[in-house]
């Protein structure tokens, strides 16, 4: 039997968090339905005490949704957590998700606390916030960098305080995978109470290996993740929503997740629309290239058998069907195809003609559109355009 992995979205939190991607009230509620539809686990809808603006956008967003979990963050103050609690008040499954720093750097320079300090602060900020909702989410800001023994202590002291989930960010992206992985090993090993709650990660970006960190973390004991759509996020981002889940639903035999991955797609293709940022090209499932082919020998694989150069299928993430590109790199095999389903069936003789001048075109222009394609032919093959000497049955 597979284990269920939960997918916790913050893209609407976390990822609003960075620079040129905020989002107003209806914006958020449409991304949220999106995320709803594609099933995701838990939606953090924003930081209450943040702005007047962000708690109505929490609250319009708990009165919305109805299947998902939505989650709102706040810090470990009595306001805060009141602030955050009436926010998610219409909600049909709120989760209150509270945070305090327990690395020694963020207690000495940020908080200006001790750890008894902000170990008290934990214990009352899980008993306050369980007064106003059952599900309540711990988190140990930049948990990677913090004392491990004191941070099995604080996790077993707020579990007691009835913590149902208890996360682990890397907060400044600065873990290895093999690092986090045994963090997380170590967490499940020497938290006694540790079974009563989720284990929760929450991976950023700064080295890039955010995924990586993630998919560790899973192989040593995590059961949450914490991921936006197309990895946006606080400076380099988050761990990549849709990396995280094709990564398990391709590699992972015991493990699965809910997300349906069909909306994968269409939930990037929202945030960027919103937005106005694209993700890049070469993006991991998401981008415009993950199933675009234009290099000759990939196109003749991937023409005869999808699966020589594509290891999930276009569909899957939720595309109509991979891309072949026509540019300098492509063979004579693709363009015959091309022009097949364009209707042209050339002859052997007739298609060296073109392809000639497709190379010598290709030399050019970085893609060569179906209209280069028909002036191409009209040009090779010009007196009659194209006559039965020049086309073998289709
Ligand atoms: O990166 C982080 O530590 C966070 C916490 C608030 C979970 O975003
Ligand atoms: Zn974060």
């Amino acid at each position: 039997m597979s284990t269920q992995i939960q997918i916790f979205d913050t893209t609407l939190r976390d990822g609003e968090q960075s620079p040129g991607f905020s989002m107003n009230q209806d914006e958020k509620l449409r991304l949220a339905l999106q995320l709803e539809r594609m099933q995701a686990d838990v939606i953090e809808a924003g930081f209450p005490i943040a702005s007047e603006g962000d708690f109505n956008t929490v609250r319009e967003i708990s009165k919305n949704i109805t299947q998902s979990t939505v989650a709102a963050l706040c810090r470990t103050t009595k306001k805060d957590i009141e602030r955050a609690a009436a926010s998610l008040e219409p909600a049909a499954k709120p989760r209150i998700h509270t945070f305090i720093a327990t690395s020694d750097i963020h207690m000495k320079y940020k908080l200006k606390k001790n750890r008894k300090e902000v170990m008290e602060s934990a214990i009352k900020a899980v008993e306050l916030s369980k007064q106003y909702c059952d599900e309540v989410e711990f988190s140990a800001e930049d948990a990677s960098r913090s004392d491990p023994e004191f941070l099995f202590e604080i996790f077993e002291a707020v579990i007691d305080a009835g913590a149902n989930v208890i996360n682990v960010p890397d907060t400044v992206g600065y873990a290895m995978p093999w690092e986090f992985g045994q963090l997380i090993k170590s967490i499940r090993r020497e938290v006694p109470n540790i079974d009563q709650a989720t284990l929760s990660v929450h991976c950023h970006n700064d080295l890039g290996v955010g995924v990586a960190n993630s998919l560790m973390a899973l192989k040593n004991g995590a059961q949450q993740i914490e991921c936006t759509i197309n990895g946006i996020g606080e400076r380099a981002g988050n761990a990549s929503l849709e990396e995280i889940v094709m990564a398990i639903a391709t590699r992972e035999e015991e493990m699965s997740t809910n997300i349906v991955t069909e909306q994968l797609v269409p939930s990037s293709k929202l945030l960027s629309e919103i937005t106005g940022h694209k993700v890049q090209p070469n993006k991991a499932v998401v981008g415009d290239n993950a199933f675009a082919h234009e290099a000759g020998i990939h196109q003749h694989g991937v023409l005869n058998n999808p699966m020589t150069y594509e290891i999930m299928t276009p569909k899957s993430v939720g595309l109509k069907s991979n891309k072949i590109v026509l540019g300098k790199h492509s063979g004579r095999f693709a363009l015959d195809k091309k022009l097949q389903k364009m209707g042209y069936a050339l002859t052997k003789d007739k298609l060296n003609q073109v392809y000639m001048k497709f190379t010598d075109l290709a030399d050019e222009k970085k893609k060569v559109s179906e209209k280069d394609l028909l002036n191409l032919i009209s040009q090779t093959l010009p007196q009659r355009k194209i006559s039965g000497d020049d086309i073998r049955t289709l």
